[in-house]
């Protein structure tokens, strides 16, 4: 019977004008259409079985994303944390859950504080997360600590690897956060793993420095201003052994893009790091800095991975590669998440969602074994192609040895800022 839900949608006329455009931006990825469709039909007090039946898509979904939007309004329609629930240890991924759903957090007060949408992506957690696993820092940084996602994921991958210390650097914890990062930890049990540094991070890095401390995973995301970025990174310099990593968050910031460009053109002794996820930059120390006194090269500000185009630039670019690498008639795998919208086919080349499941997307891979043996179940069922999009190369990383397995057994045959693709019909592709 309409208007019984437990969950009624009465919408604010901002969050109906916003609702509306999303629903109507055809090149918006799927699932953001999707849900504001559901949002704004629940606003017209319709049942959640009529809902799921005129969307075409389960009474479930419908019920998950009222009941989501009724607690957390536009930020609890954002991005499902599937890897997340996937790869993290539990407790891990439970907070990140309620934190990524925009869910009221608890601060140090006790009390239930509604959150913005400061944050890293799903994406660049797990990248972070990744990264730490893959080379087990002994002790981690991070400049700007905010509602705690990052640092989540930091502690997650020390749970995971049972070693690693963590210091998270922020004079705002308490003052404009509520100590809701502060927070997250106590109840993750993690309190002894992290140090809080309650300073600017230029006296903090300089105390690090004088104290000799070293970190081998370092992530700058405080104060987003050019001068602040370039002396964060260059403070965090002095704490960064050979081998280590220094990441930069917000490629975005045309700010954060002059830094990275001046530390490509300038620091030899840095490499970047590749496969990056959208927004960020990362960096490894390759030597000492051995820049004569007078040392400059000009540079240019760096481009950031995908942002200089509109989403549907981008869709329509991804299309035009797919139309122009796959002969018609052929498969491609497309590794999407399911967010580029792309239908079941592209001008007649036939679109494998990946994972896949009787034609349906079936979520992540497990682990690399499961991602290989997937790839090649559908490359002997005919796919030619897989095709990384921008939003999953963080996969790349994650399943590295997925990646090795597509780099020694067929051709990488394009790697830009949109698109990572290999041809499968290589031989030598037998798994
Ligand atoms: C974008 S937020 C960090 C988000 C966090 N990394 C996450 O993923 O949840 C930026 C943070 O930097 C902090 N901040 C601003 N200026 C700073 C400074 N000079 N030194 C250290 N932290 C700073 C702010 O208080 C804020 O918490």
């Amino acid at each position: 019977m309409p208007g019984t839900s437990t969950n009624p949608v009465i919408l604010t006329n901002e969050e109906r004008r916003e609702l509306e455009s999303r629903a109507h931006k055809h090149a918006s990825p799927y699932n953001d259409v999707i849900r504001a469709k559901i949002i704004l039909l629940a606003a017209q007090n319709l049942p959640n079985d009529v809902i799921a039946s005129r969307l075409g898509t389960s009474r479930k979904i419908v019920s998950k994303w009222r009941k989501r939007f009724c607690l957390a309004r536009l930020a609890g329609l954002e991005t499902v944390p599937e890897p997340i629930a996937i790869d993290l240890p539990k407790p891990f991924a439970s907070r990140l859950t309620s934190l990524y759903a925009g869910e009221p957090q608890l601060g140090e007060d006790g009390m239930e504080h509604p959150i913005d949408t400061t944050k890293v992506s799903v994406a660049q957690g797990m990248w972070l997360y990744s990264l730490c696993c893959k080379v087990r820092p002994r002790k981690t940084l991070e400049i700007g600590f905010a509602y705690g996602f990052s640092t989540v994921f930091f502690l997650a991958a020390i749970s995971r690897n049972g070693i690693g210390h963590h210091t998270a650097v922020d004079p705002f914890q308490r003052q404009f956060w509520h100590g809701v990062g502060l927070q997250n930890i106590r109840q993750l049990g993690m309190e002894e793993k992290l140090r809080f540094v309650e300073m600017l991070s230029f006296p903090a890095l300089i105390g690090f420095a004088a104290a000799g401390e070293q970190f081998d995973v370092i992530f700058i995301d405080g104060n987003h201003r050019f001068d602040d970025v370039l002396v964060d990174f260059t403070l965090a310099c002095g704490v960064c052994p050979v081998g280590g990593h220094i990441i930069l968050d917000d490629m975005r910031m045309p700010s954060v893009q002059k830094v990275v460009g001046f530390i490509r053109a300038n620091r030899k002794d840095f490499v970047s790091v590749k496969a990056l996820v959208e927004n960020t930059a990362a960096f490894r120390r390759v030597g000492p800095d051995t820049r004569d006194w007078d040392h400059f090269r000009d540079f240019r500000r760096a481009s950031p991975i995908s942002s200089s185009n509109s989403w549907d630039d981008r869709v329509r670019r991804v299309k035009q590669t797919i139309v122009g690498l796959v002969p018609r008639s052929d498969s491609f795998i497309l590794v999407d998440e399911e967010r580029l919208g792309m239908g079941d086919s592209v001008s007649g080349r036939r679109r494998v969602p990946f994972l896949e499941r009787n034609g349906e997307y079936w979520g992540m891979p497990t682990d690399d074994e499961h991602a290989i043996r997937e790839i090649e179940r559908l490359r002997r069922g005919g796919a030619s192609f897989i095709l990384f999009s921008w939003l999953t190369f963080w996969w790349l990383d994650h399943y590295s040895g997925m990646r090795r397995h597509l780099y020694t057994k067929s051709r990488c045959v394009l790697e830009d800022d949109r698109l990572v693709v290999f041809d499968l019909r290589e031989k030598g592709m037998s798994g």
